[in-house]
């Protein structure tokens, strides 16, 4: 079960320097002196660059680029995000604070998300931030709260279409879900929309996440359209913009390929051909998180400890599961499968052996990487878990056990 493929795939995206991975020109012992951390995620800034290029060389220029904040965050990538990126979707106040502080426009800041308390609501109301809608009684109250505050809500109705994005990672949309709005009952409210005291900015149509696969992409993507045009028939005025959704992945396990954006761009321009009259001057978007971020990171942790039990070689590291739940395995996965990882001072040692890498949490869950072949490692090294830029530190038990918290940099 040992497994290098994606190792290679995604090492090659980082420099090194002696046989040692390098972040920004930095080593990881740089790093850790530059952070007074044995522990931490560090991003590295060209990759989120070269992941939006490379968005932007297939995707028609027509289509905006969303960044999905709860991807990834932390305060220097949003930043940075924001001078690349042409709006950002947040999942909370919080975020939605970020999103503003960040200077991003509020016309182009959107908040979904099935649970929003009325603080939230207003929040986002009294900011001027377009509201995703989630069903019929999230907008009630956001019409109640808006009358009181004689402001009024930008919204956007988030539709649970008929059809789903098939091979997801996580599929959101199509049958009954939590998210948005049937379409069927998105039609009926529609005729009623424009006696409410609210502004129908438009509809958001997310579909999934996590899909590797450009003919799944592709296959969604038509019947968005066909669906955005159906809704913009069916509404008493002309919306701003559509969200196409997002959902575009990048390869974490062996075996995995890269997202082919060829044919999913080819296939998006002969789409805004067909449906250029239809969708005419309706601002359109597709909303990305981990696509733009989680290539971009990497987790490292130090060995502590090397020990054999019964002819298994365990490395026991300072870090694990309490940091990264994601490559615990214990984020969504059916069956637990290794992140790549590499020893980041020990990049191309020729001699190597079977290891399993472990975290410091007293549960067998605390898995890093799991009978992975690696160069001869002791106590001291740095073991890289790579595809770890998205869904990290804020989607890991970070109290479990009382461990420190683990710290951050951009570089
Ligand atoms: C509404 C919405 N937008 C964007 C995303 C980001 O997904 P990803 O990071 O896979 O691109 C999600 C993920 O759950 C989501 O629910």
């Amino acid at each position: 079960m040992s497994d290098t493929t994606i190792q290679h795939e995604s090492m090659s995206q980082f420099a090194q320097r002696d046989n040692q991975l390098l972040l920004g020109g930095f080593s990881l012992n740089a790093i850790s002196q530059l952070l007074g951390k044995t522990v931490f995620y560090a991003y590295d800034r060209q990759i989120m660059l070269q992941q939006v290029q490379k968005f932007r060389a297939h995707v028609p220029e027509r289509i905006k680029l969303h960044y999905a904040i709860k991807a990834n965050p932390y305060w220097p990538v949003v930043q940075c995000l924001k001078s690349l990126v042409d709006g950002f979707d947040v999942a909370s106040q919080q975020e939605m604070l970020l999103a503003l502080q960040s200077g991003m426009p509020v016309k182009d800041i959107s908040f979904a998300g099935p649970g929003k308390e009325d603080a939230e609501l207003l929040s986002a109301i009294v900011a001027g931030v377009t509201l995703n809608v989630e069903s019929v009684g999230e907008l009630a109250r956001i019409s109640q709260l808006g009358r009181h505050a004689n402001i009024t809500p930008q919204v956007a109705l988030r539709v649970n279409p008929a059809f789903e994005l098939k091979a997801s990672g996580m599929k959101m949309a199509g049958g009954a879900k939590p998210f948005g709005i049937d379409e069927e009952q998105v039609l009926q409210l529609l005729p009623q929309i424009a006696k409410m005291p609210v502004k129908l900015r438009g509809f958001h149509i997310f579909c999934g996440s996590q899909n590797l696969k450009a003919e799944a992409l592709i296959d969604a993507h038509q019947h968005t359209f066909a669906l955005a045009a159906k809704l913009v028939a069916a509404c008493p005025y002309r919306p701003e913009m559509i969200n196409l959704g997002g959902g575009f992945g990048i390869p974490y396990f062996s075996g995995e390929r890269r997202l082919d954006l060829t044919p999913v761009g080819q296939s998006l321009q002969l789409l805004l051909q067909q449906y250029q009259v239809a969708l005419a001057d309706i601002e359109l978007v597709i909303e990305l998180g981990r696509y733009l971020v989680a290539e971009a990171g990497v987790y490292v942790c130090q060995v502590l400890d090397k020990k054999v039990s019964r002819g298994t070689t365990y490395l026991v590291c300072n870090g694990g599961l309490h940091h990264h739940l994601a490559n615990s395995g214990n984020f969504g996965q059916v069956i637990r499968k290794n992140y790549p990882v590499a020893i980041g001072n020990k990049l191309s040692a020729t001699e190597q052996e079977q290891v399993t890498i472990v975290g410091p949490l007293c549960t067998p869950l605390d898995i890093i990487a799991d009978k992975v072949l690696l160069p001869i490692t002791e106590p001291g090294d740095w073991v890289v878990v790579y595809q770890s830029g998205a869904y990290g530190p804020t989607a890991s038990p970070q109290q479990f056990l009382g461990h420190p918290a683990v710290v951050e940099v951009l570089l």
